[in-house]
């Protein structure tokens, strides 16, 4: 950690923040909990995972541990927040594609976000893979005029106007795969633009009312069963390109019950959740992070509304991970590295001067807090206990 990326984890940690890029550094305690998770990205099956945590008992904290696990074991990884800022709503397949999609990360370094970082990578592997079969199949041997290998038509159309397009052509790409939902009376742009502006790269033998008929465009027809096959084909791209697969990590996802106010919308993102867990229609990674009566606020709400048709007992077959609290000891050792942190990002000797008895009487304070509210208190206070002897150290 060099001085710079020091002060931006300091920064993090002053607002209880996990610290991105090195939550792997800073996390402390259950060991083997953690090992059985990194055990889950070697296997090769996908399937949905839930972790449970208390409010503030470590869930993001975790989700950027599996992140920053999983791309250094060369899997592509996409985040999704569904709190109520964010606007994404589970029950809407179109606009959790557009979120992975505009969050997707690729394993380099340093790491890069984004479709076009994405589908750079896709087109290079393509470009230096004259012998793949799967490339071979999608791009129909570099005819690219037809082929229905990937499980989503507009993918295929995405992706071929990635490879023979300009900045321009691809910025299109991107902000449609983001918000298609915005393009539903611009299909004719999209064909003109994807499709036909490129007639002397490929013949594609279908006119364009074909395109609208088949919903070629459209990502919600039909159950979104365009998104899922699009979802479905991010994985099998990552795949053939050389990545261990796609794993998604989807963060706050008590939304689903909290600001979800439709009931039927309830019971889609319920379901979508259980075609997650079959991996049916995705076969890669997911991780949901909840808090540990999570289930039973969803049995609660489907009762409360009486939607005694739903099948309650698939709740209880989602896998699902607690987490213990972080106790005393893993506490200290935090500090510790907190401290050494500090050190590196302000060039001085906190240990010189912040006494092992301080910092030790810091973290037994936080242990009186509410358990939900100790982690983040702890290292909110070892930051502002170094921050103010840094003050008195300067001056
Ligand atoms: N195992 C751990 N090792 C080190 N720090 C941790 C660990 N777990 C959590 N933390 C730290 O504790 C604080 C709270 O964790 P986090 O933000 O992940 O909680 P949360 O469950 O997502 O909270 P909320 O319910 O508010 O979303 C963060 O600063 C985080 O970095
Ligand atoms: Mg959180």
């Amino acid at each position: 950690m060099n001085s710079s990326e020091a002060q931006q984890v300091i920064e993090s940690l002053r607002k209880g923040i996990p610290p991105n890029g090195f939550v792997r550094h800073f996390t402390v305690g259950r060991k083997t909990e953690i090992e059985s998770l990194t055990e889950r990205l070697q296997r090769i099956s996908g399937g949905a995972l839930l972790l449970q945590a208390n409010y503030g008992s470590g869930k993001t904290h975790l989700l950027k541990f599996i992140k920053e696990e999983a791309l250094s074991r060369n899997y592509v990884v996409s985040t999704v927040t569904l709190d109520a800022n964010s606007s994404v709503r589970f029950n809407r397949m179109d606009q959790i594609f557009g979120e992975i999609c505009r969050n997707i990360e690729i394993p380099t370094f340093p790491p890069m976000q984004g479709l076009k970082s994405f589908f750079d990578r896709i087109i290079f592997s393509i470009r230096e893979n004259k012998n793949n079969q799967f490339w071979n199949e999608v791009t129909n041997y570099g005819l690219w005029d037809f082929s229905d290998k990937l499980f989503s038509s507009a993918m295929f159309v995405a992706l071929r106007a990635w490879y023979f397009g300009g900045a321009d052509v691809q910025n299109i790409v991107s902000d449609w795969l983001y918000q298609s939902w915005n393009y539903k009376s611009q299909r004719k742009k999209l064909y003109q633009k994807l499709v036909n502006d490129f007639e002397r790269h490929f013949r594609d033998s279908r006119r364009d009312w074909e395109f609208y008929r088949d919903n070629v465009f459209n990502f919600s027809y039909n159950k979104y069963y365009q998104s899922w096959g699009a979802l479905n084909d991010l994985n099998d791209m990552s795949l053939n390109a050389g990545f261990n697969g796609l794993v998604i990590l989807f963060d706050e996802f008590e939304d689903v019950i909290t600001n979800l106010n439709n009931i039927s919308y309830q019971e889609t993102a319920f379901m979508n959740l259980f075609h997650f867990y079959t991996g049916e229609k995705f076969s890669g990674k997911t991780f949901f992070a909840v808090t540990p009566s999570f289930t039973e606020k969803c049995k609660k709400v489907l009762i409360q509304k009486d939607r005694w048709h739903f099948d309650f007992s698939i709740f209880d077959v989602l896998p699902t991970f607690e987490l213990s609290p972080l106790d005393k000891k893993d506490l200290r050792e935090l500090s510790i590295r907190i401290l050494d942190a500090h050190g590196i990002a302000y060039d001085w000797e906190p240990d010189l001067i912040m006494k092992n008895s301080q910092l030790r009487s810091i973290i037994d304070e936080a242990m009186l807090a509410q358990i939900q509210d100790r982690a983040r208190y702890a290292i909110k206070s070892v930051v502002n206990a170094l921050d103010d002897l840094y003050e008195d150290y300067e001056s």
